[in-house]
């Protein structure tokens, strides 16, 4: 598994494919609601085997300390294979290069095992998504 920013326009489709089919197509949302108005400042990380995206996530610098985890996704049929680990180790590495002896993130509530595993803190419950998604504050020093 090879863990790196997509370069060529079909990783790019694929990034932004599978963001869509794991955390907006199953509440009915259409193609290009997964994607937000500051991409272009967010470093985008994915994992890769043979040609296939296994799983995405991107890091955004909230401040010269601190950054944010955003959009962790692995391919449905690949979950619970230590691809979303990597990709938060390579997140938190990318983080710490850049000046972050923080990261946060806003954590669905079905994923809270998921970053407590990777040494998140619960801070506090934060917004609801589409009504029905309980999101949770997370951080973690790094
Ligand atoms: C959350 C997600 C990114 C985790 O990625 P993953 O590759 O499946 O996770 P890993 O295999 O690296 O899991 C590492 C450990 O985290 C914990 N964990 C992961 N998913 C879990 C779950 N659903 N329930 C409980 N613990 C979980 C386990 O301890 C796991 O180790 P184990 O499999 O040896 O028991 C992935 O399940 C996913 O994409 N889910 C759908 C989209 C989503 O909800 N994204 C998060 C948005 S905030």
């Amino acid at each position: 598994m090879e863990i790196r920013t997509p370069v060529t326009s079909e990783e790019w489709d694929a990034y932004y494919q599978l963001r869509w089919e794991e955390l907006r197509k199953p509440w009915n949302q259409p193609i290009g609601s997964e994607k937000d108005p500051d991409e272009n400042l967010f470093c985008h990380l994915a994992a890769f085997e043979n040609e296939s995206i296994l799983g995405v996530g991107c890091l955004k610098m909230i401040n010269d300390k601190e950054a944010q985890i955003r959009f962790m996704a692995v391919a449905n049929s690949l979950q619970r294979k230590g691809v979303g680990v990597s990709l938060m180790n390579a997140l938190e590495v990318e983080a710490f290069s850049r000046g972050a002896h923080k990261v946060v993130l806003h954590a669905r509530e079905i994923a809270v095992p998921f970053y407590e595993y990777c040494g998140y803190m619960m801070i506090e419950k934060s917004y609801l998504l589409y009504d029905t998604i309980q999101h949770y504050l997370m951080s973690k020093e790094i």
